[in-house]
């Protein structure tokens, strides 16, 4: 099993869970974060840090987010390692409940640490 970031994440990118990793496991896109799947060790110490509840154990994930399994997958190798906090994205505030984001996720890989 594994830590997955789910849709929540996306256009928000608070980055609040990357600091507590200890095993470095969040690769970075343009306006959402990954999890590598190979490297989480199942501490779940990111879960309570992210203000818009976007990681869940796979196992807990809610139906309707099941695919992000894939995405996390997809994502991991071509997006760099983020281990460092940064600035949310300026419009996280207004998009941290917002739901159909799916079509918003950007596969431009972000800039990492
Ligand atoms: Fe890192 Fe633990 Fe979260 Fe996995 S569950 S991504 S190891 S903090
Ligand atoms: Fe995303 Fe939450 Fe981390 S919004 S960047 S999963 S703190």
């Amino acid at each position: 099993m594994a830590y997955i970031v789910a849709e929540p994440c996306i256009k928000c990118k608070y980055t609040d869970c990357v600091t507590v990793c200890p095993v470095d496991c969040f690769h970075e896109g343009a306006n959402f974060l990954v999890i590598d799947p190979d490297t989480c060790i199942d501490c779940g110490a990111c879960i309570p840090e992210c203000p818009t509840v976007a990681i869940f154990a796979e196992d807990d994930l809610p139906e309707k987010w099941k695919h992000y399994v894939e995405i996390n997958k997809q994502y991991t190798a071509p997006w760099p390692v983020i281990t460092k906090k940064k600035d949310a994205l300026p419009e996280a505030d207004q998009f941290k409940t917002a739901e159909g984001k799916d079509a918003d996720l950007d596969p431009t890989p972000g800039p990492g640490d």
